[in-house]
């Protein structure tokens, strides 16, 4: 079983079922890290699809490795970087959820235009998010999760709702560093207008 995705060609989008083979709708993690999140929630749902995003080779390579050494069929790796990869490489309208968990928050403001969520990061969510699909965010920096909220959920290609089966969402590796040191979790769920 192949988990890495190695796009063929970089000038071209990719359907679910050609990286799957077969399937319509996916699930992304972006920047997976390690994959503790990502290969949980391929066990909770079988039924469902998973592509980890992560931009650094050691880290994917563990993740694919662990996901065979599992079994897991409905899960596949890809070495990109997560704008890129959404922007370019996935066909429209062909993914049901997007994780984007504990992303690196970039607080000094002269960094703040690294942050992957801008003002023109939302039209590339919303063109790849089925309707009604969802963005789903964690963090523990406050003021990073202010950012996300006033720019996904001001915009009116989204709307935020109530996040009600939190507890059955497994936790993230970086996350059980942050509750480890009793850090306050932050969580938003935004879901695509049709
Ligand atoms: C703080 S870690 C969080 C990892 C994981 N989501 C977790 O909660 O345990 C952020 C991860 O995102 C990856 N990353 C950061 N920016 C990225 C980008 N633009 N594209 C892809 N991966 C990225 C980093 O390499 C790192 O593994």
């Amino acid at each position: 079983m192949a988990t890495a995705f190695i796009p063929p060609d970089y000038f071209r989008r990719y359907s679910v079922a050609d990286i799957f083979g077969s399937g319509q709708e996916c699930e992304v993690d972006l920047g997976c890290g390690d994959g503790g999140f990502l290969l949980a929630v391929a066990h909770q749902h079988p039924e469902r699809l998973y592509i980890g995003v992560e931009r650094l080779l050691g880290r994917l390579r563990k993740v694919c490795s662990r996901a065979e050494a599992q079994g897991l069929e409905n899960v596949r790796g890809v070495r990109a970087e997560s704008r890129y990869f959404l922007e370019w490489m996935l066909q429209a309208e062909s993914v049901r959820r997007l994780h984007y968990l504990f992303p690196d928050p970039w607080p000094k403001e002269r960094h703040h235009k690294k942050r992957f969520v801008q003002e023109d990061t939302v039209p590339v969510l919303y063109r790849v998010l089925a309707p009604e699909g969802e963005l789903l965010f964690r963090t523990d920096h406050e003021e990073y999760y202010s950012w996300v909220c006033e720019i996904v959920g001001g915009s009116p290609l989204f709307r935020r709702e109530e996040w009600t089966d939190l507890e059955n969402y497994p936790a993230t590796d970086f996350q059980r560093q942050w509750e480890a040191q009793g850090k306050t979790i932050y969580s938003a769920r935004f879901v695509r207008n049709s």
